[in-house]
């Protein structure tokens, strides 16, 4: 595991970076919010870049920022809940590393009243529980583990810690 990047995906406002911030804190590794450093590298921001260039040349963005990560060791990656649409993008991440889905229930998500001005999310509920629908598979596709607890964010990072653990220790008790 060591060195392995560990990414998390889903749907958007699953908790993604913010239990990524504390798996960070708990491992002692760097997170990186693909989101965060688009936005840092064009200077604009999400809702900027769907609405000056479209999500393609977002996605093309993505896409070049899961190559760039997925040449580096020992991140925890907080990705952009469209990333794994692109195979170009979701498979060199996942080739760095242990994926992750965080899969927070979308009616939740929503009413949690935590979607701010993402632009995919400003359709209403029916679209965005449609969207998650669409995506369901292929979020199962890319995931390693399936994680379902979404008490706090503290149980969620737990539930990713313990699944870690369990990989290490059958690592190291595997008969050589
Ligand atoms: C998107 C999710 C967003 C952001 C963009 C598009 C999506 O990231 O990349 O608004 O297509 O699901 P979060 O998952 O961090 O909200």
């Amino acid at each position: 595991m060591e060195g392995r990047n560990i990414i998390l995906i889903g749907m958007m406002a699953s908790g993604k970076t913010t239990v990524g911030g504390l798996l960070a804190d708990r491992l002692g590794r760097a997170l990186v919010d693909t989101d965060a450093l688009i936005e840092h590298r064009e200077g604009r921001t999400i809702p900027a870049i769907f609405a000056q260039d479209g999500e393609d040349h977002f996605r093309a963005l993505e896409q070049q920022t899961a190559e760039t990560l997925s040449h580096q060791t020992g991140l925890i990656v907080s990705c952009g809940g469209g990333l794994p649409l692109r195979p170009q993008a979701m498979a060199p991440l996942k080739e760095s590393g242990v994926v992750f889905w965080l899969r927070r229930d979308p009616g939740a998500t929503y009413d949690s009243g935590v979607l701010g001005d993402r632009p995919l999310a400003q359709d209403g509920r029916a679209a965005f529980l449609e969207r998650f629908a669409q995506r369901e598979p292929v979020y199962r596709r890319w995931a390693d583990h399936i994680i379902t607890d979404f008490s706090s964010p503290e149980a969620t990072a737990d539930a990713i810690l313990e699944v870690l653990e369990a990989g290490n220790s059958s690592s190291s008790t595997a008969p050589t």
